[in-house]
């Protein structure tokens, strides 16, 4: 909703592509100043100029969210630029495809799959609100959305470390939702279904995208969009009674 956001900061993980960089632009469109915390240069300064382009005050940060050390700097350069956090977005994921993280039997998977997927998924998520509650906590105000998955919350053959780590991000959000109530800060997550980004379509043939998704219950994937929106309501006000809970955003894929 327009002018929801003015005035208030957002720090957006993974906000080059997908989920993250519609709900980036989300939050913009809100009157959010827009931080983006991406390890990939191009697609973060792509994204900062669309945002610029559009009137939002946007900055890229380069950030591996797997490191404390790249994390807690550029939440410093965060705060030295705008001065203030009053929402962080985790978006960084992803199973298939992304390096080091691919799919295996557990039986047959490498101890440095298990460790990058379960940092890629999990402790990035950790790292970045480490980073920012001090700061929240000192304000008494904040609101954090996590990105779990449908795959934490059902068997997902070949990807017991994506469904573990997914798992432990609700984990994650209810007890330090639970932690920081007191502070006035809530923590949110969202479970995406199969959602059109770039990297997931890229998983799959035009055809095989096609065959797979009619089959889905509403007959479609998820667009980026339909996440950006509810994590957009989970960080808004309009959620303010809302806090250790999950939406999942799957098109009726899984109904829990
Ligand atoms: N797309 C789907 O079908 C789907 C389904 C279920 C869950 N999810 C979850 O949603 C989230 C977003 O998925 P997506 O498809 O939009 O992803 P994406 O691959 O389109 O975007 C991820 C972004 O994160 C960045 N990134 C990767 N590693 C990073 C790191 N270490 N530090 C900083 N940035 C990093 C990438 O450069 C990229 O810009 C993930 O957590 C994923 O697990 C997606």
């Amino acid at each position: 909703m327009a002018g929801e956001f003015d005035g208030r900061v957002a720090i957006v993980t993974g906000g080059g592509s997908g989920i993250a960089r519609a709900t980036a632009r989300l939050l913009g469109a809100g009157g959010a100043l827009v931080a983006l915390f991406d390890v990939d240069e191009g697609a973060g300064t792509r994204c900062q100029a669309e945002l610029q382009a559009a009137g939002v005050d946007a900055a890229f940060f380069r950030c591996n969210v797997t490191s404390w050390a790249d994390v807690m700097a550029q939440t410093e350069a965060v705060l030295g630029r705008f001065g203030q956090v009053d929402v962080l977005v985790n978006v960084v994921g992803g199973s298939d495809g992304v390096a080091g993280t691919g799919p295996a039997w557990t039986w047959e998977m490498s101890e440095e799959n298990w460790d990058g997927m379960l940092a890629l998924n999990l402790k990035s998520a950790f790292l970045c609100c480490r980073a920012v509650l001090p700061h929240m906590v000192q304000r008494r105000s904040g609101s954090i959305v996590n990105t779990s998955s449908g795959r934490g919350f059902t068997p997902a053959p070949e990807r017991a470390h994506y469904s573990a780590a997914k798992a432990g991000v609700m984990a994650l959000t209810r007890t330090m939702a639970a932690e920081v109530a007191p502070y006035r800060i809530r923590v949110n997550a969202v479970a995406p279904g199969v959602t059109a980004t770039e990297r997931a379509r890229n998983t799959f043939t035009e055809q095989g995208w096609r065959e797979f998704t009619s089959k889905l219950p509403l007959g479609k994937a998820g667009e980026p969009e339909d996440l950006a929106q509810a994590i957009v309501f989970l960080a808004s006000p309009r959620a303010g009674h809302i806090t250790g809970q999950l939406i999942h955003v799957n098109g009726g894929t899984f109904m829990p």
